[in-house]
């Protein structure tokens, strides 16, 4: 048996958070085992990796630890949770994936997306999600519900530019696949956008049905 591998992405303040637990309690009542997990973390461990990957720091983190740090957590993260929630047939809800390290590291910091690659394949083997639903809003919007939020973390003090790569590289990457990704308005108020997820919800009940 083989569970269903589901990912949320999109920039800052998206409403990735905010509405995996909506889709979470959308699957369970048709009787679904979900696990609601998240990216950077999902363990102990791998959450101890996301303070350090967090935390603004007087000592400039360099791309190449930030990737590795992010695979690091990763690996344990699929290791302790992802893998065996599928295996045994569940459908996994994960805030954020490699796409992000695509996006954020890839886009955002400038690293190659063949070396980006590498790691996928080392990590991952060949475990993709199934399918990836993309937050997708203007930067600035989405800043502005970040910002609303408090403190900004290590990410959230990047520029305009930064944002600006990362959203293109979730849209470009949709575009090249888009049996796999599912793009969602999330400029709009949180009743529309749940809106949007209850449509996509007969699809994933397909999907895990196989
Ligand atoms: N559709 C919406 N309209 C208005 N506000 C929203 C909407 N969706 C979420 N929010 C609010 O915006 C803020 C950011 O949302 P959320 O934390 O879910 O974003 P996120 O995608 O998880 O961001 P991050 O990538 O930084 O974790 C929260 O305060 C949330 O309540
Ligand atoms: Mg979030």
């Amino acid at each position: 048996m083989t569970g269903l591998f589901i990912t949320l992405e999109g920039p800052e303040g998206a409403g990735k958070s905010t509405n995996r637990e909506y889709l979470a309690e959308r699957l369970r009542a048709a009787g679904i085992d979900v696990v609601l997990t998240r990216e950077p973390g999902g363990t102990p461990l791998a959450e101890r990796i996301r303070e350090l990957l967090l935390a603004p720091s007087d000592e400039a983190m360099c791309a190449d630890t930030e990737l590795l740090l992010v695979f690091a957590a990763r690996a344990q993260h699929l290791a302790e949770v992802i893998r065996p929630a599928l295996a045994r047939g569940a459908v996994v809800l994960c805030d954020r994936f490699t796409d992000a390290t695509y996006a954020y590291q890839g886009g955002g910091r400038g690293l190659s997306q063949a070396r980006i690659a590498v790691l996928e394949s080392f990590v991952q083997g060949s475990l993709r999600p199934d399918l990836t639903l993309v937050f997708d809003l203007p930067i600035e919007v989405g800043m502005a519900r970040a910002s609303a939020r408090g403190r900004l973390d290590r990410f959230e003090q990047e520029g305009r530019t930064f944002f600006d790569a990362v959203r293109s590289t979730y849209l470009k990457r949709a575009e090249a696949e888009p049996a796999r990704y599912r793009l969602v308005d999330a400029a709009q108020s949180l009743e529309n956008v749940q809106g949007q997820l209850d449509g996509l919800l007969p699809q994933l009940l397909e999907l895990h049905r196989g």
